[in-house]
């Protein structure tokens, strides 16, 4: 298939592009700049250059390329993530999810494009009630706190335009929380490794907050595997283990020979981290990868984020 990819250059898009190249589809990957494109030759891909955020680059880039497919993994993420701030930290993605989402689909209607695959998030925009995994059924949050409300407007845009575009196959993944090279959790280093190291991300509350986890290359396969199996709707993609925050971020501060996370109550957490961070800590709801395995034949190599984290600290 000759495939569009937004956001080759990314920690997804890296990962995503040699396996799209090895697997025999035609590649083109956009960059905002000149100097990546060297790096997208050697992932395997044509590299174009374009602004998705301006309508009228996302049309010429998408009639000059007439991909069968494209793939969204536009974020800007890429910045130190203040989580009192959640909203004002994620407003350069929220309208990479929404008018990115609205640019990529109207051009990609235009040439007739037959599968669009978007990327999406598994964790806290879950409602935080009932069971602690949920799958693609269960309902988002309802009733965000205020500072999370626009990030999860921007989620339900790109959510619902994306599998409600009924002339094409439109695939939403939410992946969970990736680690793993080129992320910020990497053997290389990172700006989440680099917390845990310097006790900067403690337990808050009960640490009762369930999240799931997925490697970087697992997530890339899965997204491969979506290209061709995938059927229009909602999938997973994280591992088989989601897990407590008071279990997995210990767990986490061992494997990279950091101290143990301090203990801090939820008054606390609220002054330094805002509602969003007590939320994280201590209410978000885990996903179950079932469908995905079912129906993309995918299997994660990392099962779970003990072994993965380990790999990690290696
Ligand atoms: N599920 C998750 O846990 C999750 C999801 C996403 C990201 N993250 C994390 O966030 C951090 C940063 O992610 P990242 O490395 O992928 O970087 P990023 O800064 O979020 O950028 C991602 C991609 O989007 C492209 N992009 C952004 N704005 C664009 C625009 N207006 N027009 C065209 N392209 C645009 C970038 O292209 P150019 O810069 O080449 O133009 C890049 O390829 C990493 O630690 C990553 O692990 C986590």
């Amino acid at each position: 298939m000759k495939v569009l990819v937004a956001g080759a250059t990314g920690a997804l898009g890296k990962q995503l592009v040699p396996r799209l190249a090895a697997d025999g589809h035609e590649v083109v990957g956009i960059t905002r700049t000149d100097s990546k494109l060297s790096l997208l030759r050697e992932l395997g891909a044509v590299g174009v250059v374009a602004d998705l955020l301006d309508p009228d680059q996302v049309a010429r880039v998408v009639a000059d390329t007439a991909p069968e497919a494209i793939i969204h993994q536009l974020t800007a993420l890429n910045r130190p993530f203040d989580i009192k701030h959640f909203d004002r930290t994620l407003e350069e993605t929220n309208r990479l999810r929404t008018e990115g989402t609205d640019h990529l689909l109207a051009a990609g209607r235009a040439v007739g494009v037959k599968r669009f695959i978007a990327q999406s998030y598994a964790g806290w925009p879950f409602a935080r009630t009932g069971g602690g995994v949920k799958t693609e059924e269960d309902p988002l949050d309802p009733a965000p706190p205020q500072v999370m409300r626009k990030s999860l407007d921007a989620i339900r845009h790109l959510e619902s335009a994306v599998t409600g575009a009924d002339w094409t196959d439109g695939i939403v993944l939410r992946y969970g929380g990736f680690y793993g090279p080129g992320t910020s959790l990497s053997r290389e280093g990172g700006a989440q490794l680099e917390q845990i190291r310097r006790r900067k991300f403690p337990v808050v509350g009960d640490g009762g907050g369930i999240w799931s986890f997925i490697q970087i290359e697992d997530a890339a396969e899965a997204t491969v595997a979506a290209l061709t199996r995938g059927r229009r709707g909602i999938y997973n993609v994280v591992d088989d283990d989601p897990a407590p925050v008071a279990q997995w971020l210990p767990a986490a501060a061992r494997a990279v020979g950091a101290p143990a996370p301090r203990h801090v109550p939820r008054w606390l957490g609220r002054i330094a981290a805002g509602e969003a961070g007590v939320v994280m800590m201590t209410e978000v709801r885990g996903a179950s990868n079932e469908k995905a395995k079912r129906e993309l034949g995918w299997e994660p190599r990392h099962g779970s984020w003990r072994e993965g984290f380990a790999e990690v600290g290696a």
